[in-house]
């Protein structure tokens, strides 16, 4: 009995139900930013000093006692800037010291709440909140950009106060800045209740760390795989992902301290890829150390995908399965 082989977990084999009450209370800042707090937040230059005050003077208003306001006098903050320059950090830190009911989520699991609870059902179970805030706003997919404004109008009337970051990537990578105007434009109506503070700096992630570590042989990941990790062939885990909503693929990473990736191969198919970009940032929100065999990770996507609109998803999913992949490496 005690030279039983290990039998690893296998993500493949992991279809987590998420009823509706869960889905709302488990709208939270990731644990990597469990201890994100306004003072473990170094300001390094004066806008994001600035940023600071701005979202302790706004949120200091966040009402202890339920009171309701004219819309209008309804507080938003919208903050902008590039990658790394602690906008996470910071919405994270405004969302754990204002008093509840809040809620933390990123702009696509927002989508997916409304997926999973139709529109009414989530202005309903959102309505009584007084802050919503709403990491990595996006504007690539129009119907999405409407719907989450039509739904941030109704929550505004409602009192909500709301916090939102922008989605931008480094400069160093040629992007095109993803920029205030932008967003106030295309969110029309609310524009008005928002704020607009811009962060600059620098990456603080990648600062002076290397670059993407090699793959390991199957072998060495083999020996790698822990008690509590996952191993899972590549191809066989992206059929899993189109099987599964993409609101369980959180709870499918509970419990787990490594992941690993068997044969990684290039991913051609969009929609596969899409899936996998919600993946990667699942186990990145997570701070969940990968391993992979195969590809190097920088050739995950093919060029023919990153030129295409959703080039900014997949330049940060790689840049985020990098970071654990470092973290892999030595686990
Ligand atoms: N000024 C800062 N002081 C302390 N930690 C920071 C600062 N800026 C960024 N970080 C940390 O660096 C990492 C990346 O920051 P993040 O908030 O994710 O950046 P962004 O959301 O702007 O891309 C996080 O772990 C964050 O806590
Ligand atoms: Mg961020």
């Amino acid at each position: 009995v005690d030279s039983l082989p290990l039998v690893p977990v296998r993500l493949v084999d992991r279809e987590p139900v998420v009823p509706p009450d869960t889905l709302v209370a488990g709208m939270v800042p990731p644990p990597r930013f469990d201890r994100a707090r306004f003072s473990t937040y170094v300001p390094s230059e004066p806008s994001q000093h600035a940023a600071v005050v701005v979202l302790q003077e706004l949120f200091a208003e966040v009402p202890k006692k339920w009171f309701r306001k004219a819309p209008d006098h309804v507080p938003g903050v919208y903050l902008d800037g590039g990658f790394g320059v602690g906008k996470t950090h910071l919405l994270a830190s405004l969302w754990h010291e204002a008093p509840g009911p809040k809620a933390y989520c990123t702009f696509v699991e927002l989508t997916h709440v409304v997926g999973a609870l139709t529109f009414n059902g989530t202005v309903e179970a959102l309505s009584d909140h007084r802050l919503l805030c709403i990491d990595e706003f996006e504007l690539d997919d129009p119907g999405d950009t409407v719907l989450v404004s039509t739904l941030l109008g109704r929550l505004t009337d409602a009192g909500v106060r709301l916090a939102c970051t922008s989605n931008t990537l480094p400069d160093a990578l040629g992007e095109g800045r993803f920029d205030t105007g932008d967003f106030l434009r295309e969110i029309q109506g609310l524009a008005a209740r928002f704020t607009s503070v811009r962060v600059d700096g620098e990456d603080y992630r990648h600062r002076g760390l290397p670059s993407a570590p090699q793959p390991m042989s199957r072998q060495e990941l083999l020996v790698r795989s822990t008690d509590d990790g996952s191993f899972d062939g590549f191809e066989a885990l992206l059929d899993h992902l189109a099987r599964l909503h993409p609101s369980r693929y959180g709870a499918m990473l509970d419990g787990l301290d490594l992941v690993c990736f068997d044969r990684v191969v290039p991913v051609f198919d969009q929609s596969h890829a899409l899936r996998l970009v919600v993946l990667i940032d699942r186990l990145y929100d997570r701070d969940l150390p990968v391993a992979t065999s195969g590809i190097p990770l920088d050739q995950l996507f093919p060029d023919e995908l990153l030129r295409g609109g959703y080039r900014k998803k997949y330049l940060r999913a790689i840049s985020r399965l990098t970071a654990l992949a470092r973290e892999g490496q030595t686990h």
